[in-house]
């Protein structure tokens, strides 16, 4: 554990450096109060590339995990993004290879295919479609004309996105097992302990956990939420890194964790010591090579069409 002086000497020298460099720091909402102490921007995985793509800084530092900063570099090539710690990876974008997306499209062949965006870029540059947490829903409903869909690689996003849309998927069998870790004893016990709080879910939490929750939403749009709605308290079942963002933007409410146990230990390797680290040596750079980059952002554009 750091001492406040140490904490804040390091800040002031990540400033300097962030300056020199024409550096900007953008962090993912789970990322460690230390981390988000010292960003330029903060947001959902998606936000976090758009915004990459908006500024003029030369190097993007990337506190986040492996697919987000490839995601920056897909849209936008011309940057250069590193990371501070290029071993956070995600296990669920782990889960699924790009030889098992051609699988499925073999055995499905009139199918069209979603992929998340927690994939690798050789996953992504086998979609037709991209989609986040944002809005798996409404691109699955603008995908009324095909026969078939392929929706990969979260299982609960996918039975989220089913029922939601009211059609069947063929679902890869993912999932994020920090989510995994929220059950509905959690929520039932949370809520007796807090009858009036709001509860929010991400949608990769088990179906019993959303069929429980008074809203589903991304990590930004829980931010958005928790800003809008006149609750005082809510019951927040997503990784335990956004609670610290949740209440410094809104002082005057609760905000509890549906667990303690939902850790992303991925999310939380980034430091300053490392941000520091990769300011100095201008490292680790994330690049995606010309070929896949191109059939990836195909699918990004696709879905930015549909919202
Ligand atoms: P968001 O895009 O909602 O921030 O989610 C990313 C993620 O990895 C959730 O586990
Ligand atoms: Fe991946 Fe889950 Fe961590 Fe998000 S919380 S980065 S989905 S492992």
């Amino acid at each position: 554990m750091k001492t406040i002086k140490e904490l804040r000497d390091l800040e002031v020298k990540i400033r300097e450096l962030k300056k020199k460099r024409n550096a900007v720091i953008l962090a993912h909402n789970y990322q460690l109060p230390e981390v988000q102490d010292v960003a330029d921007f903060h947001g959902d995985s998606l936000e976090l590339s758009r915004r990459a793509a908006k500024t003029d800084a030369e190097v993007i530092v990337f506190c986040g995990v492996y697919f987000m900063a490839e995601t920056a570099s897909i849209i936008c090539p011309e940057r250069k993004i590193i990371m501070p710690d290029i071993n956070a990876g995600c296990p669920m974008a782990n889960m699924i290879k790009a030889e098992d997306v051609r699988r499925l499209k073999g055995e499905h062949p009139e199918a069209a295919v979603i992929g998340y965006v927690n994939t690798s870029a050789e996953v992504k540059a086998e979609l037709d479609y991209c989609c986040t947490s944002t809005n798996a829903v409404a691109v699955v409903n603008a995908l009324k004309d095909k026969k078939e869909i392929i929706f990969i690689p979260d299982k609960y996003l996918a039975d989220y996105a089913s029922r939601r849309a009211g059609r069947k998927l063929i679902a890869w069998k993912g999932f994020c097992p920090t989510h995994a870790k929220i059950l509905p004893e959690d929520i039932k016990r949370e809520k007796k302990f807090h009858p009036k709080a709001k509860v929010v879910a991400h949608p990769e939490c088990l179906p019993e956990v959303l069929a429980l929750s008074d809203e589903v939403l991304s990590t930004s749009l829980m931010c958005k939420f928790a800003k809008e709605t006149p609750a005082k308290e809510i019951i927040v079942a997503t990784e335990v890194g956004l609670i610290y963002r949740l209440k410094k933007d809104n002082p005057t409410k609760e905000f509890y964790p549906a667990t303690e146990a939902a850790v992303c230990p991925n999310m939380k390797r980034t430091t300053q010591e490392k941000i520091l680290w990769a300011l100095e040596e201008l490292k680790e750079e994330v690049r995606v090579s010309p070929e896949i980059r191109v059939r990836a952002k195909q699918a990004i554009d696709r879905m930015l069409e549909i919202i």
